[in-house]
């Protein structure tokens, strides 16, 4: 989870508790991310994962991003700050963090908005790394395994932050499937392991995914409340204030569908946010940057998924342990109704 969420700290503890941590590398320097990597394992000897996103395509319509610039003029005013360059960089040094991967190996890499070059993929299994890459259709689940990926996440519609889509195109949006539908159809188009993502909150649902075809299940927000997780009390406090009542998918923050709570921002801009990632990320950065600064929750991207009222308060490993509890619990009702 990135922007500052998935910290060492909340990587150590869930790794530490039996489940698998991440660090978000998607928006860090090479350097940065090493320095985490290297923090982390200080925390730590267990498995754990890094996560980097894939360079983006240039955007299609510059213009359009002029267009949002000058709707986002109040905005900056409001918030006394300038808006964001959004040409400051299209891959945030992607090259760089494979070469440090690849000189310094972690157990696992994942990858999200699209799918990596075989070599890259061959190049972290020959120093020990298992890859997984994020699909959102059985198409791109399909696309992932012929690229040599040893596992498919596939992120439901209802998944908070970014939708993981291989191409952003707007004339698929609303076209997202709930995770039971995409879970069910991936397992019977690939052969790989299949990790489910998407509004998972409670160990009965990871039962559900397991049932439906999964091997294993990844879950973002839930951990957004966690006690190590880096992302600002407000965002923590947001999940399950009646304030928000739902979450949208939304180009607003960042120009690339991700799922949010409902908050003014979005309300006001997500109607004609264009399509050009990261730009609008890079554009909007600053004024997320102020709206932190003055406390201001209306302001900041609170990505979210469906299940963000059923958040829980509670240190990160402890969260894995009653997870793993409620697994169990469900796994055994399953079993006595196959039973019966
Ligand atoms: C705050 C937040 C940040 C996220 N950042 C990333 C990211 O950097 N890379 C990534 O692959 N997925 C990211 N995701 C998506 C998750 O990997 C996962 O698909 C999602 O959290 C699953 O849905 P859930 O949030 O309902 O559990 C993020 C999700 C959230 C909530």
């Amino acid at each position: 989870m990135a922007g500052g969420v998935a910290v060492p700290q909340l990587a150590a503890a869930v790794s530490e508790a039996g489940g698998l941590g991440f660090l978000a590398a998607g928006y860090k320097t090479a350097d940065g991310m090493y320095q985490e990597i290297k923090q982390l394992r200080g925390l730590t000897s267990r498995p754990f994962g890094v996560n980097l996103f894939l360079p983006q395509p240039e955007t299609a319509a510059p213009a359009a991003v002029d267009v949002y610039a000058h709707q986002l003029a109040g905005e900056a005013s409001w918030y006394e700050t300038e808006l964001g360059d959004p040409d400051s960089g299209r891959d945030d040094g992607y090259d760089a963090k494979l070469a440090v991967l690849l000189d310094n190996p972690v157990p696992v890499v994942s990858f999200h908005f699209g799918v990596p070059a075989r070599e890259v993929l061959d190049s972290l299994r020959r120093v020990g790394t298992l890859t997984l890459v994020t699909a959102t259709t059985a198409d791109e689940a399909r696309a992932v395994e012929r690229a040599g990926a040893d596992a498919v996440i596939a992120q439901g519609v209802e998944a908070g932050g970014h939708q993981g889509t291989h191409r952003d195109v707007p004339e698929a949006d609303g076209s997202g499937l709930g995770l039971l539908s995409l879970v069910a159809q991936v397992r019977e188009s690939v052969g790989i392991p299949v990790v489910a993502a998407g509004g998972i909150m409670r160990g009965g649902q990871i039962a559900a995914v397991l049932a439906a075809g999964a091997d294993a299940a990844q879950l973002g927000t839930a951990f957004v409340a966690a006690h190590e997780s880096g992302a600002h009390a407000l965002h923590k406090q947001a999940l399950t204030d009646p304030l928000y009542v739902r979450t949208e998918l939304t180009r607003a923050f960042s120009g690339r569908p991700a799922r949010a709570l409902v908050n003014r921002f979005l309300r006001e801009h997500g109607p004609y946010a264009p399509a050009a990632y990261p730009d609008v990320h890079h554009l909007t950065a600053p004024l997320r940057k102020a709206a932190a600064k003055a406390g201001d929750a209306q302001g900041l991207a609170l990505w979210a998924g469906q299940g963000h009222r059923m958040a829980r308060e509670l240190p990160a490993g402890q969260l894995v342990e009653v997870l793993a509890a409620e697994l169990a619990a469900a796994r055994t009702t399953l079993s006595a109704g196959g039973a019966r």
